[in-house]
């Protein structure tokens, strides 16, 4: 029992790691805020969908590939992060089911490493099938601290049936931008650690008063036998 009680914890936290097994996540800084002029000329009327402070969770579907030699880490899909602020931190995470095994990983790029790099750039027109249905958030200064979102995305998983393993079905995902309190902690996490907590020192209470009863009725037991 005390044993039980001195693992549960951990065992929580093991449990908790668990579920949140597939999530795959970046963490940055908010950058130095520049005109975005220049990169809204180059998007050229394409609208991306965005995440910002205020929007921070996209619940969509992304379509996967099986990664080939030409594209080793399958699909791309392109957001752009809006309305950061400059030095805070922040993580952004993309979370999907377990029930859809596939391989994500996250890049960042500044938009002045973005207009630089040609390949990037190219990279980007290939994958222009994010359009949004909201606009392009247009108001606001001039100038923002803002970052572009990469996320590659290939199955992983292997099946006898080949209509599945010639097209992969699109992948269900969340992708939540993060803001760290006091640049440290996920603020969203905030509500899951103080229920983790709770559930341990519930726990600990919980063996305790239990053990006790135990020791009780045992010496009791031993007391009435004599
Ligand atoms: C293969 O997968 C597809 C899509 O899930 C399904 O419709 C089809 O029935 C499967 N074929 C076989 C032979 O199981």
């Amino acid at each position: 029992m005390k044993l039980l009680a001195r693992f549960l914890p951990a065992l929580l936290l093991i449990l908790a790691n668990a579920v949140d097994a597939n999530t795959e996540k970046a963490i940055f800084l908010g950058p130095d805020s520049v005109s975005l002029a220049s990169f809204t000329t180059k998007l050229n009327g394409l609208s991306i969908a965005t995440l910002t402070p205020s929007q921070p969770k996209l619940s969509t579907s992304l379509p996967v590939a099986f990664p080939t030699a030409d594209q080793p880490r399958g699909l791309e899909a392109w957001y752009i992060l809006d309305f950061l602020n400059r030095q805070q931190r922040y993580e952004v995470r993309i979370c999907w089911a377990a029930t859809q095994p596939t391989e994500f990983w996250l890049g960042v790029f500044t938009i002045p490493q973005f207009l630089d790099d040609a390949a990037l750039f190219q990279q980007f027109t290939r994958a222009g099938q994010n359009k949004s249905d909201q606009e392009n958030a247009t108001t606001g200064p001039a100038e923002r601290s803002v970052l572009l979102l990469r996320v590659q995305s290939a199955a992983d998983f292997f099946t006898a049936n080949q209509t599945l393993m010639s097209s992969p079905p699109p992948v269900d995902v969340d992708i939540i931008l993060d803001p760290y309190i006091a640049n440290i902690f996920p603020a969203s996490l905030v509500s899951t650690a103080i229920y983790i907590l709770c559930l341990a020192l519930g726990s600990w209470l919980a063996s305790r008063v239990i053990w006790s009863a135990l020791s009780w009725s045992r010496s009791a037991g031993k007391a009435h036998s004599d």
